[in-house]
């Protein structure tokens, strides 16, 4: 068959492709437990479902305009005011289907073939890929110290002529660390000095544990004028719980907005009216939904991570955000891929391969679900990987034995 370069060079989203594998084995009736999720459990707030009830009553479902609805936009301004202390225009704002989308436009906004884009490692799966979309080229970055937190040396020795923009996610997602404030301060100041776009993706912000300070990049950029380009990425999917809903958004400078605006007219035309209902009714109503997520979230990392620093030979840093452990198994198995693919086979545990995240040797295994499904699958783990461990194990009425040392 005959493919364009980019329709052969684009993998398949590693994560979506594990949603579907459980859904699949769940309806075998596989007593499979995912442990790779990336959407909270919890249900979406009952502000944003009387908001999406009421408008689906009207009847009237109609093209919403290309960059987002008014009320949706005066929403997201309120957000950025509340949430970064800083007040901007309908103009710097645009409204996609998901964070996702928004990043995905800003990235074809920006970058030319051959361009360069720069982000720490480990990274969310799909920067990659959708830098490649554009015909330009992922630059991940290593930490040097062996830690999953980026110096400003690490991030300038891979700055090239090339080089258009840096892509920042804290907290991060696979690792959840909080990058440090001095960090950010450092990041913010060096790009615009360079004039580098800098995309923060922020869909983390607000699920940050135990008081650990997050910086907030307006606080260090001199100029957020028309030729900004700083570009902050938010949505709904992860703090309120609404990740079906496909409602995320960027704030950027008014002319990049209106390319990316342009952009999105032609792709999708603007997000569905009734979404941004929803989202509105999320952002507009109470918001002690997302503490109360951040308390259960808290709650769980600290079962998660207690299992984990008991796991002999695996090596964790503490996440201080978002709801991923991001551990080091490779005193096990050195091949996260393999060792992932074992796992889902012999004890039904659904676990993220680090090197879908430029990482080997480590294991995404995720603190969104339930504290049970957290204690039986670490324990399956244990019990597959540990060489002493007993030769049976019962999962519900299924008796597994080992036939591998
Ligand atoms: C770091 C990061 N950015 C963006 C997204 C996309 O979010 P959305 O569901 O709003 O498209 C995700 C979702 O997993 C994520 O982990």
């Amino acid at each position: 068959m005959s493919l364009s370069l980019i329709g052969r060079n684009v993998g398949e989203s590693v994560t979506l492709k594990m949603n579907e594998t459980f859904a699949i084995l769940k309806a075998k009736g596989e007593p499979v437990i995912h442990l790779g999720g990336g959407e909270p459990k919890s249900r979406a707030p009952l502000d944003a479902i009387t908001s999406i009830a009421s408008h689906l009553n009207s009847g009237e479902v109609r093209y919403a305009p290309a960059d987002g609805t008014v009320d949706m936009k005066k929403a997201v301004i309120r957000f950025t005011r509340d949430t970064y202390n800083r007040t901007v225009e309908p103009s710097n704002v645009l409204v996609s289907s998901g964070a996702k989308q928004a990043i995905m436009v800003a990235l074809q906004a920006i970058l030319d073939p051959q361009d360069e884009v720069i982000f720490p490692a480990p990274y969310w799966v799909s920067y990659p890929d959708m830098v490649k979309l554009c015909g330009a080229i992922p630059v991940p970055v290593v930490p040097e110290d062996g830690t999953f937190t980026p110096t400003m040396k690490d991030i300038t020795q891979n700055v090239s002529a090339y080089t258009k923009a840096i892509i920042i996610n804290s907290p991060n997602n696979p690792s959840g660390v909080v990058y440090p404030p001095d960090f950010i301060r450092e990041i913010v100041e060096f790009a615009e000095q360079k004039g580098l776009y800098l995309i923060m993706d922020d869909i983390y912000n607000k699920l940050v544990f135990d008081g650990v300070p997050l910086a907030n990049p307006f606080d260090y950029v001199k100029d957020f004028s028309d030729n900004s380009k700083l570009i902050i990425i938010n949505g709904v999917s992860k703090a309120y719980a609404m990740t079906g809903f496909r409602i995320g958004w960027a704030i950027g400078n008014k002319h990049l907005i209106k390319a990316m605006s342009n952009i999105q007219g032609h792709q999708t035309s603007g997000t569905s009216i009734l979404l941004q209902k929803a989202a509105i009714g999320a952002i507009n109503g109470v918001q002690n939904v997302v503490n109360s997520l951040k308390t259960t979230l808290e709650n769980n990392k600290r079962v998660l991570v207690r299992q984990l620093k008991a796991f002999d030979g695996v090596h964790l840093i503490e996440p201080q955000g978002a709801f991923y452990t991001f551990a080091d198994f490779s005193a096990y198995e050195k091949d996260s891929r393999k060792l992932s693919n074992f796992l889902l086979e012999k004890v039904r545990v659904l676990t993220v391969p680090g090197a879908e995240f430029g990482f080997e040797g480590h294991l995404r295994i995720s603190f969104c679900g339930g504290i049970k499904d957290i204690n039986q699958g670490i324990e399956r783990i244990k019990w597959a990987i540990d060489p002493n461990s007993p030769n049976e194990l019962y999962i519900g009425e299924r008796k597994l034995v080992r036939d591998w040392n």
